[in-house]
């Protein structure tokens, strides 16, 4: 059940990406139902056709945009604001959720997947807020909301790639806060637990045959709620960080965790 008002979010224009993703897809759902223009991107068209859909399905009058954009490359970045603003005007909100997992322990770690996962997950993320943030300023106005994870807040075993990835994001997260701040516009972060999404399964999956338990027994003993998080609470959480609601709330890292991690 939605605690939003559906005019919450009327005459913004929000960017997300990772749309064809778990939480992408119920961000861009929930706000678009508070009646945010919503531009949705991720690199598989079929998968982005049926997150519209979906929206489509519940919010009939729903504004859309679909990108397809590799967000690793510098051309996609730059057509995907060029042809959001030209689809739904200037984007005022931005969720920078786009993100990939992997790794391996420091001993096997490779350097191919070090830097896939610092370029998608920081570095690119870091030059599409630059293009939108620069659009932003012009209007003096503005929220973004950058996914880390729990893994921006404290390391776990096998996961130095990724863990670095999400501490970096929580460190640029509060040094534009401050920074942007100036100009009226917000940056904060959202930092979940285990989410149920595809990524999310298959990090409970690894980890449980990793230590030799369940993933039931897992997450009973690691989650304080006895279990994983579901998209549209991220999303929710997301929604509230981009409105008003939140004015006075700046280069936060929210948690959504069940418990898991309580400092
Ligand atoms: N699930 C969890 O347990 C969990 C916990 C903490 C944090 N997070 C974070 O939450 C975010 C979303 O995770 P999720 O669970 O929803 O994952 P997901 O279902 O695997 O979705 C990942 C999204 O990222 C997009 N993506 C990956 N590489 C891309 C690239 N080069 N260019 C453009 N888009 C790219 C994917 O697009 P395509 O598939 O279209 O390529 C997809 O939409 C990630 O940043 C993740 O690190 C997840």
């Amino acid at each position: 059940m939605s605690i939003f008002s559906n005019q919450a979010l009327k005459n913004e224009h929000a960017l997300i990406t990772g749309a064809t993703g778990g939480i992408g897809a119920a961000t861009a759902k929930t706000l678009a139902g508070m009646r945010a223009a919503v531009t949705i991107t991720g690199r598989n068209e079929e998968k982005l056709e049926n997150v519209a859909e979906d929206i489509r399905s519940t919010h009939p009058d729903a504004n859309i945009c679909k990108q397809l954009a590799d967000l690793g490359k510098d051309s996609d970045r730059e057509t995907l604001v060029e042809q959001a603003e030209k689809a739904c005007g200037p984007i005022t909100l931005l969720v920078n959720n786009a993100g990939i997992a992997g790794g391996s322990t420091v001993d096997e770690l490779t350097k191919d997947k070090l830097e896939s996962i610092m370029d998608i997950n920081y570095t690119s993320t870091v030059l599409l807020t630059q293009l939108v943030y620069k659009k932003m300023l012009k209007k003096k106005r503005g929220a973004i909301v950058n996914v880390s994870s729990l893994s921006g807040l404290r390391g776990t075993h096998g996961n130095t790639a990724y863990a670095g990835s999400k501490f970096a994001l929580i460190g640029f997260t509060q040094s534009m806060a401050v920074e942007a701040i100036e100009h009226g516009i917000r940056v904060n972060a959202v930092c979940p637990g285990w989410v149920d999404t595809a990524m999310g399964q298959q990090s409970v999956e690894n980890k449980a045959a990793r230590t030799g338990t369940s993933v039931e027994e897992l997450l009973q003993s690691s989650v304080p709620s006895g279990r994983m998080s579901e998209p549209e609470e991220v999303a929710n959480t997301i929604a509230f960080l981009l409105t008003d609601a939140a004015a006075n709330i700046v280069g936060e890292s929210v948690k959504i965790s069940g418990g898991t991690v309580m400092r």
